[in-house]
């Protein structure tokens, strides 16, 4: 699995043009059928957001959206085009720094690692709240969750429009504020260009990415509706004007990109996927994408150099 989709990096002409957006459990156990579309919980009707459930097949844009209205169009004001080529993929640095971090965990993780999915069965999690959530391919976010604590940073955007894209969790809002000024202090300016989305937001910009690039090469940079971390308000996609405040690979080569990558985890966040990870994470590098774990995580996460899926021990086959 791993070295066959690996091998797609070096040599798909990947004629891709990138658009990027930019509780508490009741342990009850649900399972979806994704042929029917139907959800068949032994939680209480709509309280799937506080259950686990398992998905008996890999999903589809459909199977987990049964509750949600369909969208027609991308909403305004929720992509950032951005081409991407072969010559980006091959000419980033690694993310993986050597150097090693100086400052002090400010806090010890405190929740559990999530439970690693089996097989290719597909986990709706449990606590979508949680700061430590894995979200990725094998694990989705029940479709009817919003963080309830979402905020503007008061950081920089390259837009004035007040979209919902500049919001995060409270939390992770702070602390990109605190990381913005921490980059400003070293000369770098930092750009936020797109944080929370809905999952009507995800499943709209995924359904465009698949008419325009089909879903073999659009799940390789987007998520499905649910697979994604913009969905929890932790992850903030980031930018610079060097980058013509895109959200593109040569992001990486930047000043402010290499900035990014080597001093988010000071602020407890971690730069998600990564340069050579596409075999683990499921997804192309993306080294404008940061998501915030917190400060202890986001040390250990960068010390050694690993994935959050990695970290937790778990792998995500790429295939769906
Ligand atoms: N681009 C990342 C994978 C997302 O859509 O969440
Ligand atoms: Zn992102």
């Amino acid at each position: 699995m791993s070295t066959k989709h690996f091998a797609l990096l070096g040599t798909a002409a990947i004629g891709l043009s990138l658009i990027v957006a930019g509780c508490s459990s009741k342990n009850a156990d649900a399972t979806i059928s994704p042929a029917a579309g139907v959800i068949e919980s032994t939680a209480p009707s709509g309280q799937l957001d506080n259950s686990s459930a398992t998905l008996s097949s890999p999903v589809t844009s459909t199977s987990v959206a049964t509750a949600t209205p369909a969208i027609e169009s991308v909403l305004p004001g929720s992509t950032e085009p951005t081409p991407i080529t072969t010559t980006q993929l091959s000419e980033q640095p690694t993310t993986k720094s050597t150097l090693k971090p100086t400052a002090k965990p400010t806090t010890k993780p405190t929740a559990k690692p999530p439970t690693a999915p089996s097989g290719e069965a597909i986990t709706v999690i449990a606590k979508p709240a949680d700061m430590q959530v894995l979200v990725n391919k094998k694990r989705v976010l029940p479709s009817n969750y919003v963080p309830t604590d979402l905020v503007e940073p008061k950081v920089r955007f390259p837009y004035e429009e007040k979209l919902e894209k500049r919001k995060m969790r409270k939390e992770a809002a702070t602390a990109l504020e605190r990381m913005f000024k921490g980059a400003e202090k070293d000369g770098i300016i930092l750009y936020a260009v797109s944080g929370y989305r809905s999952y009507q937001t995800q499943k709209a910009l995924y359904n465009n990415y698949v008419n325009k690039d089909g879903e073999q090469a659009a799940s390789r940079y987007s998520a499905k509706p649910g697979m994604s971390e913009h969905q929890t308000g932790l992850a903030m996609d980031v930018s610079s004007k060097s980058a013509n405040y895109q959200l593109t690979q040569s992001f990486g080569t930047t000043a402010e990109g290499k900035w990014l990558s080597k001093h988010s985890w000071e602020y407890g966040f971690i730069i998600r996927y990564l340069q050579t990870t596409e075999d683990i994470t499921g997804y192309m590098y993306e080294p404008w994408h940061v998501r915030f774990i917190g400060a202890a995580i986001a040390r250990e996460v960068f010390e050694q150099g690993v994935t959050l899926e990695e970290y937790y021990g778990v792998a995500v086959p790429v295939a769906g």
